[in-house]
């Protein structure tokens, strides 16, 4: 169902050095920085800090210097606070770079951006090994940090799925972009044909949000949010079931209803802006259990809707839930595709060479799953797991674990840089 659009990681996913290490992760709406302190017992594993805040909007079509001394800056500010004045002279830090966006490695510790993703636009970055502004800025502030990895989200996700369940072979973000990764043995990939590695495996990141297909049941709202969107005829998959778009897809619904009716009463100037309905807040829509929904009220109100009668709140939930569903039963088919291609739907797999054994063997597999949309949104969480019963059926179901992973993708980054240094 889905290629891998460029990349393959080679990761040894070898457990590790114990010491301290560092993640800094640049999303699509936040950036983390978090300190991991591994200990000598496999299972000791320590999250000492970790800040989270919200990207300034303005750094998303800056440029790399601005956008790389701000990174730098707020990693000073968080050492300096973290390490609260102790002697640290000569200590060198080990720097996990979470960087969701799709790149082309050079090696585990650089690449380069391939194109910008989720609304960021500083186009000089393009084809620049983003490693290496890191470093260059990180080296400006005199800041003694290395960065030692390189990691998309989902492997981050993964590997720390890995760590705590070597069942986990796919993981999924659902954040503010949407993207999946999973572990393929090495011979069934094109690319690293006479490739070998000591487990026979490598992890692929997809960037499936670029998948596209014309089986895709795309409306004319979807079609207009591409064209007008800063990355256009990109992301066709992405644009359809992830955070940072659906609550424009349910705006562009009622818009089109208000120009085309006046159960809104006058068209509201608010609701032509995009993006002015977040995701957020199609979530609190769909969830508001209030008899008269007066959260879906207060709402429409701050979106210049007001005084609607309860029929037409509750027609706004139902394109709530109509745009989520989609998007919940497109991803769980996404994970379904992975599955059938490494043989774990119950059907053998897309790959030949599979053993007899492989094939009617159905193994547990475990999903790690991570993204604010599928922890914060529980309608579109419920649609997905339904759905991915659905197409898997009952019986393969119970062997398919879906696990949640917060924070899994800067901690697991941690981890690799950690299985690095052995
Ligand atoms: C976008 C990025 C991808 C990332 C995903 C989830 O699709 O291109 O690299 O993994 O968002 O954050």
């Amino acid at each position: 169902m889905f290629t891998s659009n460029h990349c393959c990681y080679l990761l040894p996913l070898l457990w590790r050095e114990k010491g301290t290490y560092y993640a800094l992760h640049l999303g699509g709406t936040y950036f983390r920085i978090l300190r991991v302190l591994l200990g000598d017992q496999r299972s000791y594993l320590d999250v000492q800090d970790v800040e989270r805040h919200p990207i300034p909007s303005h750094l998303m079509n800056s440029t790399s210097e601005v956008l790389f001394n701000f990174l730098a800056f707020s990693l000073e500010r968080f050492i300096e606070k973290e390490e609260n004045g102790s002697d640290s002279q000569g200590v060198r830090r080990e720097l996990a770079f979470t960087f969701s966006f799709p790149v082309k490695h050079t090696s585990i510790s650089s690449g380069v951006l391939i194109k910008w993703t989720k609304g960021f636009e500083i186009s000089e970055m393009v084809g620049q090994d983003i490693a290496e502004c890191l470093q260059g800025a990180l080296n400006r502030r005199g800041l003694d940090m290395h960065v030692a990895a390189l990691v998309n989200d989902t492997v981050g996700a993964l590997s720390l799925g890995y760590y705590h369940d070597p069942d986990t072979v796919v993981a999924v973000v659902f954040g503010t972009g949407s993207n999946a990764c999973y572990l393929e043995r090495t011979d069934a990939i094109i690319k690293c044909q006479g490739l070998l590695t000591t487990s026979g495996s490598m992890v692929v990141n997809m960037e499936w949000g670029n998948f596209w297909s014309s089986h895709l049941p795309r409306t004319s709202y979807d079609i207009d949010l591409d064209a007008e969107s800063s990355n256009a005829n990109d992301m066709g998959f992405e644009k359809m079931i992830s955070g940072m778009y659906l609550g424009d897809i349910v705006r562009r619904v009622i818009l089109r209803m208000s120009e085309d009716s006046d159960i809104f009463g006058p068209i509201s100037p608010v609701l032509s802006e995009p993006y002015v309905l977040r995701t957020n807040s199609v979530s609190a829509i769909h969830e508001d259990d209030t008899p008269e929904l007066q959260e879906v009220a207060r709402i429409l109100k701050d979106i210049g809707v007001s005084d609607v009668p309860l029929k037409v709140r509750k027609l706004v939930v139902k394109i709530c839930d109509v745009v989520t569903r989609r998007a919940g039963r497109l991803a769980a088919a996404g994970i379904a595709g992975i599955l059938k291609k490494i043989g774990r739907d119950g059907s053998g797999g897309i790959t030949s060479g599979r053993s007899r054994s492989e094939i009617q063997m159905q193994k547990r597999t475990v999903v790690a799953v991570e993204g604010g949309l599928y922890m914060n949104y529980t309608m579109f969480r419920e649609y997905m797991e339904e759905a991915l019963v659905e197409i898997l059926g009952e019986e393969v179901s119970q062997y398919v674990v879906v696990k949640a992973m917060e924070d899994g993708s800067s901690i697991g980054s941690a981890l690799l840089v950690a299985s690095l240094q052995s």
